[in-house]
């Protein structure tokens, strides 16, 4: 159990404060999108998505399924449904993490009862659960020296991927995830100050002073990151992102699942 485990900090004879090494290590994530040739085992592999499952699940329905994706065609395919993202097709691992609602019905019909469907709680209950299971996978993998990146490119070309999975109705595609061992060290890109995203009894508006300090570390870790080729700011970075209309044919996808009807 060395993760539990804290130690003192002391930096010249000053003791700092305790680590918490759990906290180091998720507060070290970054995301990997280059990877070397090197194989994972497959144990190590099913250990971590054994540890994706050991994350809570709402009412403990355990809606999710994973898909390792190992046929090159097919990682090929999935490489373009996201948009043309190379490192779907080179890292070693490819999940998809897909919200299953299908599991259930099954068990249910098995006992010959039927369960209503197409409710939005049930699709956000299956979403919610999958990024928690899928978290984990993504911590327990960083734990034993891989490194991974999510791919919610995706939903895309939704109806393309579950065609390729055959994924049945009530199941969808909510995002894949490369993993692999690292070949390339970005370090962590600074968040939010923790005041600008804690808030105390009720909701607080962003503080202008502390969204220009955060724009500013922003924009330092990309100069670096690129070697001074991209100063991208949060704000502008939010105004690139966020003023295109988020994957319209999603909606329509969904109820063609069955899900999001009521
Ligand atoms: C649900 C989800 C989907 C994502 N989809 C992609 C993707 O399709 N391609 C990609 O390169 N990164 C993707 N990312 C990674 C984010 O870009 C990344 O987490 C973010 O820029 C913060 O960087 P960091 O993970 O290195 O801290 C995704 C992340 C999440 C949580």
């Amino acid at each position: 159990m060395a993760m539990l485990t804290s130690t003192i900090l002391a930096i010249d004879n000053h003791i700092l404060m305790p680590q918490n090494h759990i906290i180091e290590h998720l507060r070290a994530h970054q995301s990997i999108r280059k990877f070397t040739t090197q194989a994972v085992p497959q144990a190590q592999l099913e250990e971590c998505i054994a540890a994706g499952q050991a994350a809570s699940s709402s009412s403990f329905v355990q809606v999710t399924s994973v898909i390792q994706v190992n046929n090159p065609s097919a990682r090929a395919s999935l490489a373009q449904a996201a948009g043309g993202q190379a490192y779907v097709e080179s890292a070693a691992v490819f999940l998809v993490f897909c919200a299953d609602l299908h599991r259930n019905q099954k068990i249910c019909e098995l006992e010959q009862q039927v369960i209503p469907t197409g409710f939005v709680e049930q699709t956000l209950i299956g979403t919610v659960d999958t990024a928690l299971f899928a978290q984990n996978v993504m911590l327990a993998a960083q734990s034993e020296g891989l490194g991974g990146v999510f791919i919610g490119g995706l939903r895309n070309q939704p109806t393309e991927v579950s065609k390729l999975l055959n994924l049945p109705e009530q199941v969808y595609p909510v995002f894949g995830m490369c993993l692999g061992y690292p070949d390339q060290d970005p370090g962590p890109k600074p968040r939010l100050p923790v005041a600008c995203v804690l808030h105390q009894d009720q909701y607080q508006a962003i503080d202008a002073d502390s969204l220009a300090d955060y724009n500013q570390t922003l924009s330092d870790y990309y100069l670096q990151r690129t070697q001074g080729k991209s100063s991208l700011n949060f704000s502008q970075h939010i105004i690139k992102t966020v003023t295109k209309e988020a994957r319209p044919h999603m909606l329509p996808y969904l109820q063609s699942q069955g899900l999001v009807t009521r």
